[in-house]
């Protein structure tokens, strides 16, 4: 199987969707996209998932984000189920295509396959995969999740701003972060240098082994 992983080139695979037939390449273009899998329609959890994605739609498009899902099931399958998905996330519209994958060769391709989760007939399961991919077409993000455990959505949202923030500045996000809180320099930017990319200023916390690594800037 092959192990796409960050900073690979998303394969520029064919794929049949509920939007028409197109290239990754040509959809992705120059924007961000994420590129979401299920295990398949008319299931409890992915209903959940895709529900909160239509719903986050305009939060995902205010920052630059295509939406791209996948589930295992064919374009008729899929449509039919998406009157469930809007019903169930109260009337908020999929108005991202779905690729269909019933015979489960595109999350091969794109690393998004669960080798330990079977269905009741002992059918190999795709897991809950998901990239963040550039408008350079490379992975900067994914998660793996097995199919029994569904995704938090807020933290898709979370990521992206992260990973939109620390393309732009040299710094790092540090745990649960969120917009508008601060921010860490690099460990590889000097202090002369962060007094150069950050002239508002940086604070510098104090450790017990006095190394100067936790260094906080807004930007
Ligand atoms: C679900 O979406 O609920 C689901 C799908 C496959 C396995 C387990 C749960």
């Amino acid at each position: 199987m092959p192990g796409l992983t960050l900073g690979d080139t998303i394969p520029n695979l064919e794929v049949e969707t509920t939007h028409g037939k197109f290239k990754l390449h040509d959809f992705i273009g120059q924007d961000w996209t994420i590129i979401f899998s299920h295990p398949g329609d008319f299931t409890p959890v992915c209903t959940t998932e895709l529900g909160k994605m239509a719903a986050y739609t305009n939060k995902f498009q205010e920052r630059g984000v295509k939406l791209l899902g996948l589930s295992c099931d064919d374009v008729q399958t899929h449509n039919d189920w998406i009157k469930d998905i809007e019903a169930y996330s109260r009337g908020s519209k999929v108005e991202f295509p779905i690729i269909a994958d019933p015979d489960m060769e595109v999350i091969k391709e794109l690393n998004m396959v669960d080798p330990d989760e079977k269905d009741l007939n002992g059918n190999q399961l795709p897991s809950r995969g998901l990239h963040v991919v550039g408008g350079d077409k490379k992975v900067k993000l994914s998660i793996l999740y097995p199919a029994t455990t569904g995704r938090n959505i807020d933290e898709v949202l979370r990521v992206v701003d992260s990973l939109q923030k620390t393309e732009k500045h040299k710094v790092a996000t540090p745990e649960n972060w969120k917009p508008g809180e601060p921010v860490m320099i690099a460990p590889t930017v000097s202090n002369e240098e962060a007094k150069e990319l950050f002239p508002g200023g940086f604070e510098t916390k104090e450790v017990p082994s006095s190394k100067d690594y936790l260094r906080y800037t807004a930007v």
